[in-house]
């Protein structure tokens, strides 16, 4: 991953062109990362600050041999492969907030948006999104998310390389979908579980149809939260 990288100064959103290129024949592990980004997204429509220089902001295009079906589970596949990355480059022992957050302190440092372009039988191509806070201080935050933000400067007191983090990244990212590929879910959702701090919390899901109250109890094989209901039922969400 990452040996094919396509760097741009300032875009509206690498998640965008990295779908453009994907549909090109671009090789598996194509990276597109940005300097900043003026219209950066995050799950459910949200916007995702990107300033200049002060983050790692990227679209990797991954081709995996994986089912459809299997495709989800990447963004948690992904979240090892961002904790293993902290801890190797900085020291810093991240948790995972299910289903996408990466989170220092209760804080958030990296959000991961997995999108998929597929046939009705298999994958063309996963474009897994990145955000990563790496050198903003606290006055650099908007207002509206200095209160659940955080950076690696931030929490380590230090700047760091965003050059270093990508490549360990890309490392990383390739050893685990790799696992995943050959070894199937099992060693990620163990991984993933104990790096969690949504396991073993009460909480309430608010979904379309329903709300549901109960305590997480782990991830199912299909990457689904598995909430136990006070009647002692469990359900997949
Ligand atoms: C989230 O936490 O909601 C996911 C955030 C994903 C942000 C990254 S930054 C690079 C890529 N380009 C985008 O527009 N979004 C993703």
């Amino acid at each position: 991953y990452g040996r094919n990288l396509i760097i741009f100064d300032e875009v509206e959103s690498t998640q965008k062109i990295a779908h453009d290129e994907a549909q090109q024949e671009v090789p598996n592990g194509t990276l597109v990362i940005a300097d900043s980004q003026t219209g950066g997204r995050g799950r459910l429509a949200r916007t995702w600050y990107s300033a200049r220089g002060k983050g790692i902001w990227m679209s990797l295009i991954a081709r995996p041999h994986l089912s459809i079906e299997q495709a989800p589970q990447l963004t948690l596949v992904t979240a090892v492969a961002i904790i293993h990355t902290l801890k190797e480059v900085t020291g810093l022992e991240a948790q995972i907030k299910w289903p996408n957050d990466i989170l220092l302190n209760g804080k958030k440092i990296t959000g991961i948006l997995t999108e998929l372009q597929a046939d009705p039988d298999r994958i063309q191509a996963v474009i897994i999104g990145i955000g990563m806070n790496v050198n903003q201080q606290e006055t650099d935050f908007e207002d509206e998310i200095t209160s659940i933000a955080t950076s690696l400067r931030i929490e380590s007191g230090k700047k760091w390389e965003r050059a270093e983090i990508i490549g360990e990244l890309m490392n990383q990212l390739e050893k685990y979908v790799h696992m995943y590929e050959t070894h199937g879910f099992s060693p990620i959702k163990m991984l993933w579980e104990s790096y969690s701090v949504t396991i073993g919390k009460k909480l309430t899901a608010r979904m379309v149809n329903e709300t549901l109250r109960g305590e997480a109890i782990g991830i199912s094989e299909n990457g689904l939260l598995q909430l136990k209901l006070r009647d002692g039922s469990i359900r997949s969400i």
